[in-house]
């Protein structure tokens, strides 16, 4: 291990990273599909006070947390529990899931992501401008995917392919390191993805609706579909879940990345105008971007009782099948589609960048490996356990790894933190620690909302999964029986992923714990 901790250059730089993890998929992808589903305007109420209530206050907690433990010398949740309560041992494995949960979201996330790489290429060569229908969107994705197969396998010649450049992509960004390559990539991808995104809005915006019959159809009803607020949504808890799913996915907390990325501060730099500033980007582009583009597009050319319709298909069919579709009828469409999906690519990789960085980062500090080394390991490791989602996709294992990846896990480890920090670290040195070198003050009542509202919002939610679907979930009561052994097979080897994670947290302490004894 080099004997100096890795550290951003700049303070922008550090924003653009957090801001780059923040904004991804699930910005362009995931959130259209949760308004939508979830009725439009139904869904922002709770959403907006989920991200003022619980997002943000867990920003602010997790770029507390980080810069803490990278004091001490930790960039994972597992040395940064322990550095904050030191006379527990145990607390520590409680951190695992500051490891296990982006890892797992790492195994599904870069294909996806080499999906969008794929299809901004096939815009450019004209392969998608001469699909015609939704029915030849739909089976050019599957086909792509290989998803139409009945046999064992899915994934295709070219979607390997485009999967293979992607990962050895992420994995080059990181070899160079925190300052060499994720804050290089996201100095340039991130102005570029907001420019994309900034042309796309408008023209969606500008666009008229195409059918006469269908005046009504227009941009403006399109937003209105997103913010006509719908105060009888605040009485259905599946409505709050999703929202909240939401937050914690699109801000990157609770997955354990704001925890290291903020690990490689120093001590007096600002955490707390940075954490609201890459989060209020993100906002930006989830909200505004991210809702002007794909919920409009769709409701000029399909109404707003087929964007339910589409949402409710499949979790990619607005971004893969529709958009494109879309981009088909309008004039320069190839062009906007190679926007639309390398804008995708873009927020893709600044966000799995930071997703590969908590493993790294473990292994760099805790095993006292070269980051090349540790780049290396997990390389080798990923790139085995990533097969199972590109070619099992059929069999429903990209979900299953969503579901404990992108919801459970996350809710958890958030839960987890937030007590940690606020109960037993103790809010007032919380308060102070957040305050260090701040260049602003935050106001007093996030103190009240950080120590109570907070975490009774996530024990609620972790209370509400218990209760719901943690039991159809485990027994696989909604999987069809044929993909049952691919689930089961799965779990399995996520079971042994987390214990060998375990026994490497054992072994790490142990060895610490020998070192420290030598020196005395
Ligand atoms: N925050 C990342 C996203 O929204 C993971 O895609």
């Amino acid at each position: 291990m080099s004997d100096v901790r890795q550290r951003w250059g700049t303070k922008i730089g550090v924003v653009l990273a957090v801001a780059g993890s923040a904004v991804g998929l699930g910005n362009f992808l995931r959130f259209p599909v949760q308004a939508a589903k979830n009725g439009g305007g139904a869904f922002m109420i709770p959403y907006l006070i989920i991200f003022v209530l619980v997002g943000i206050p867990l920003v602010w907690a997790e770029w507390t947390a980080g810069r803490f433990g990278g004091g001490h010398g930790h960039s994972t949740s597992p040395g940064i529990f322990q550095a904050l309560w030191r006379k527990n041992r145990f607390i520590k494995y409680l951190g695992i899931g500051g490891i296990f949960g982006p890892f797992l979201i790492y195994m599904y996330y870069v294909y996806i992501e080499s999906w969008c790489l794929a299809y901004a290429y096939y815009s450019i060569t004209g392969q998608l401008s001469v699909i015609s229908g939704s029915q030849g969107f739909v089976d050019f994705l599957t086909n792509f995917q290989g998803a139409a197969t009945t046999g064992t396998f899915a994934g295709t010649v070219p979607s390997i392919i485009f999967f293979l450049i992607t990962f050895l992509l992420n994995m080059t960004v990181t070899y160079f390191g925190i300052r060499g390559g994720i804050e290089k990539l996201c100095n340039i991808a991130m102005p570029l993805l907001l420019l994309f995104g900034i042309v796309l809005a408008v023209r969606v915006i500008t666009l008229f609706a195409p059918d006469p019959l269908h005046p009504d159809w227009s941009s403006i009803n399109g937003l209105g579909f997103l913010w006509n607020p719908d105060f009888s949504a605040l009485k259905s808890a599946k409505v709050w879940m999703a929202a909240a799913g939401q937050i914690f996915f699109t801000l990157s907390v609770g997955i354990g990345v704001i925890l290291t990325y903020s690990s490689y501060l120093r001590r007096k730099d600002d955490v707390a105008l940075s954490g609201l500033a890459a989060g209020s980007t993100n906002e930006f582009a989830e909200v505004i971007l991210g809702g002007s583009i794909v919920i409009p597009a769709a409701f000029i050319f399909f109404g707003p009782g087929d964007i339910v319709e589409i949402a409710n298909s499949g979790a990619f069919d607005l971004g893969f099948v529709t958009m494109p579709q879309i981009f088909t009828q309008i004039p320069l469409g190839a062009i906007f589609s190679f926007l639309w999906f390398f804008m995708l690519f873009l927020a893709g990789i600044t966000s799995s960048v930071s997703i590969v960085q908590p493993s790294v980062a473990f292994l760099e500090d805790e095993y006292n490996l070269t980051r090349q080394k540790s780049v290396r390991i997990f390389a080798i490791f990923a790139f085995v356990l990533c097969f199972p989602a590109v070619l099992f996709l059929h069999r429903g294992v990209l979900d299953d790894l969503d579901f404990w990846g992108g919801n459970f896990i996350i809710v958890i480890s958030a839960t987890i933190e937030v007590i940690l920090l606020a109960w037993i670290f103790g809010i007032n040195k919380a308060w102070d620690e957040l305050h260090t070198g701040a260049r602003i003050r935050v106001p007093r009542i996030f103190r009240f909302i950080i120590k109570f509202i907070t975490p009774t919002i996530l024990l609620l939610i972790l209370g509400y999964y218990l209760a719901t679907d943690w039991w159809d979930v485990i027994a696989m009561k909604e999987i069809d029986s044929a993909n049952i052994p691919y689930i089961l097979g799965m779990r399995i080897v996520l079971l042994g992923v987390l214990v060998l994670l375990a026994v490497l947290i054992l072994i790490a302490w142990r060895r610490r714990g020998k070192r420290e004894y030598q020196k005395g």
